[in-house]
């Protein structure tokens, strides 16, 4: 089977099965194109909280398929790879934050989304890397605590000094392994390209940059922007998206390293094979997002913080 023909099969069985797919930037242009939602970690929930498919089929990572299901718990959800995990969200846990919590009440938790759901149930409020800015700005608190990604938090934390942030070490292993050598060796090898990068890439690799942003808003400087060079520090699939959407620009990535091999792992034939599973034949297997409703009821609270912040 060709790609095209199984991306065909793929449209077929959605339609049939009334399944909407959620793919989150990072994935594959072939799996983009198949994709009823595609954005970054913001968009992409709330897209989740407004969707009227009866199944949501999300590719991406775990947190982000328990997200969807939290903020729509009465579809059905499937991660379309069930082995892809952020290592990000496992970093801390649940009794750690409690117990920080309950040294110092009067902190606000903020949680950047890439958590589990149970270590939301401890905390006050997510943010993504496009609204964290925002609603850590707009919270009342002056106290925070911010986990688990020090550089994401460290980048807010640096434009709100008014704001007592206080921060743990935790980061996401693909964007904190580059360095700023990496970061002078592109830009010295593209001396025309603007450096942009993903806050969660290391404060020194950030300093380097002409801008830092989210998923989105990286795409959306380098699309409204008059430079006609970028060097792009974040997950390469973006560059790729970038060069195809702007052909008459170019985009080098700042690292052959900047991969998530987690966000990867998700290949058309596995998007295919979870909708057949959800149709019901055999050849297929689905693997749904089951949750408690306990669970979603309390973990559900930041991210309704979130949504009304941020929004
Ligand atoms: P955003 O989608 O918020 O830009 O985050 C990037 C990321 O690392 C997703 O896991
Ligand atoms: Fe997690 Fe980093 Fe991969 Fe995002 S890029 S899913 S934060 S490991």
């Amino acid at each position: 089977m060709t790609v095209r023909e199984m991306q065909e099969m793929i449209l077929k069985l959605k339609k049939e099965t009334n399944t909407a797919i959620l793919t989150h930037s990072y994935q594959a242009r072939e799996i983009i194109e198949i994709a009823d939602f595609t954005g970054d970690s913001y968009k992409l929930s709330v897209d989740a909280a407004n969707i009227s498919a009866d199944n949501i089929l999300f590719c991406g990572v775990h947190f982000m398929a328990e997200t969807a299901k939290m903020l729509s718990p009465e579809k059905h959800v499937y991660l379309a790879n069930k082995g892809a995990g952020c290592p990000m969200a496992e970093q801390m846990d649940k009794e750690m934050i409690a117990q920080l919590k309950s040294a110092e009440p009067d902190r606000t938790v903020v949680a950047y989304i890439n958590t589990t759901a149970a270590l939301k149930t401890v905390c006050d409020v997510c943010v993504t890397s496009s609204s964290a800015l925002k609603i850590v700005k707009a919270l009342p608190a002056e106290k925070i605590l911010f986990i688990p990604d020090c550089n994401l938090g460290g980048w807010v934390k640096k434009q709100i000094p008014e704001k007592d942030i206080k921060l743990l070490q935790g980061g996401c292993p693909t964007h904190a392994a580059i360095s700023p050598k990496a970061a002078e060796k592109a830009k010295a090898e593209h001396p025309n390209a603007l450096l942009l990068v993903h806050p969660e890439c290391r404060p020194e690799v950030t300093a380097l940059a002409d801008y830092a942003g989210s998923t989105s808003g990286i795409m959306n400087f380098a699309k409204n922007s008059d430079a006609k060079e970028f060097i792009i520090g974040t997950e390469n699939s973006i560059a790729e998206h970038l060069q195809y959407e702007c052909p008459d620009k170019k985009f080098y990535p700042l690292s052959k390293d900047l991969v998530c091999h987690n966000m990867k792992l998700t290949t058309l034939p596995d998007v295919y094979s979870s909708l057949l599973g959800i149709s019901g034949d055999p050849n297929g297997e689905a693997f749904e997002i089951i949750m408690d409703g306990e669970l979603i009821a309390s973990a559900r609270k930041c991210i309704d913080e979130m949504l009304k912040y941020g929004g």
